[in-house]
């Protein structure tokens, strides 16, 4: 077991010597976890074979399932990537610093224990100063997978981190809530200037498509069928202790259907959790609620996802009965989570 250390980083410049003393666990082979815009992650040295795999001893997590670099810009690229096509240097002007990791050829020097062996390598760049400030000070590219136990939602919270990572850790850095709150868009680049999105995420189709004549998803995102293209999105996930049931539509049908679906697990001697917007929780029975913003508000919804389904672990409830959104935008990301963490229990009402 590790003594984990947390510190609070605001001030780049006032904290330079525990961003320095971070930057030098990762460097002598420590994991350290850092805040980004979308959720903490857990970095490790991303050249370092041995560092890499104690990521995967922390988190219980399956080790061909391949870990995103971190770097703190796009000079950091080359220590990582073998090329870097037209079309990825695009997008990393577009949306770099931001919630965007592109996928490249990989460089030699890239071990296979941060690849889980695949020839290509995950790159993002983070769109938090303090993380890069972090990032800087490590000085090698910083092997970064959400901070959570393996299938666990990913956490938001410097104290969500500590529930999972104390004492599997040895710094834990505390730099707020993330603005986001659900991980990075995936993509990867074809040779004729489109795109395929792996993982929905912060950077939406719509906003790739302002720069990228052709984005398709996935065909395992669409249709559930085949392999994914992201190794990760094979696992169970974002799961919280208690099942969920999922239901989207409008504010009337959603508390229809939740109240019915509520009444059923109250006859069966079940203890309920809702997790709502403001309007539909107004007029459903009294029980553990999380409310996460208005009606269809995407962005409220995936910055309180995460946190809100830990607290149900908390609470212990039996069922957690919880109201989706449109796949539109954001909502896109924030629905693949969802659907992951029900297990497939969506109901379109
Ligand atoms: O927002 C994020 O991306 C967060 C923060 C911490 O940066 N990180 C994150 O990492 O979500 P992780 O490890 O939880 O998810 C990484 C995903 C996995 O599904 C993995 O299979 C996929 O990226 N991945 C990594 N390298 C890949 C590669 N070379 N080809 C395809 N998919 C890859
Ligand atoms: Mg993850």
């Amino acid at each position: 077991m590790k003594q984990t250390k947390l510190v609070r980083i605001t001030d780049i410049k006032r904290d330079a010597a525990l961003l320095e003393e971070a930057g030098q666990i990762i460097r002598d082979g420590g994991l350290v976890v850092f805040p980004t815009e979308t959720v903490y992650g857990i970095g490790a040295n991303g050249l370092d074979a041995d560092a890499c795999r104690s990521i995967y001893t922390a988190k219980g997590r399956p080790s061909d399932n391949p870990l995103i670099l971190t770097v703190p810009g796009r000079d950091a690229v080359r220590q990582a990537a073998a090329s870097v096509s037209p079309t990825a240097e695009l997008l990393m002007k577009t949306f770099w610093p931001g919630p965007l990791t592109i996928i490249f050829p990989r460089q030699p020097q890239v071990p296979d224990a941060a690849t889980g062996g695949l020839d290509t390598v995950a790159l993002r760049c983070p769109d938090h100063a303090v993380c890069r400030a972090f990032l800087k000070a490590a000085g090698v590219p910083v092997a970064g997978p959400s901070a959570n136990l393996s299938t666990r939602p990913s956490p938001t919270t410097a104290e969500e981190v500590m529930h999972d990572m104390d004492g599997r850790v040895d710094m834990v850095i505390d730099g707020g809530p993330c603005k986001i709150g659900v991980e990075s868009t995936i993509v990867e680049c074809n040779d004729h200037g489109g795109v395929t999105i792996l993982r929905p995420g912060g950077v939406t189709a719509e906003m790739l498509h302002t720069v990228v004549p052709y984005v398709r998803m996935d065909t395992h995102l669409v249709t559930g069928q085949g392999t994914p293209k992201a190794p990760g999105m094979k696992y169970r996930h974002y799961a919280p202790a208690a099942p969920m049931i999922v239901a989207v539509g409008s504010v009337e049908a959603v508390m229809a259907e939740l109240k019915q679906l509520y009444e059923e697990a109250r006859r069966d001697g079940k203890t309920v959790g809702f997790l709502v917007s403001q309007e539909v929780g107004a007029c459903l029975p009294d029980a553990h609620r999380y409310v996460w913003g208005h009606h269809g508000d995407a962005e409220a919804l995936a910055r309180q996802l995460y946190t809100g389904l830990l607290s149900f672990d908390t609470d212990k409830v039996d069922l957690i009965l919880a109201e989706g959104i449109d796949s539109e935008g954001l909502g896109a990301a924030v629905m693949n989570r969802m659907k992951k963490s029900a297990g497939g229990n969506v109901r379109f009402v």
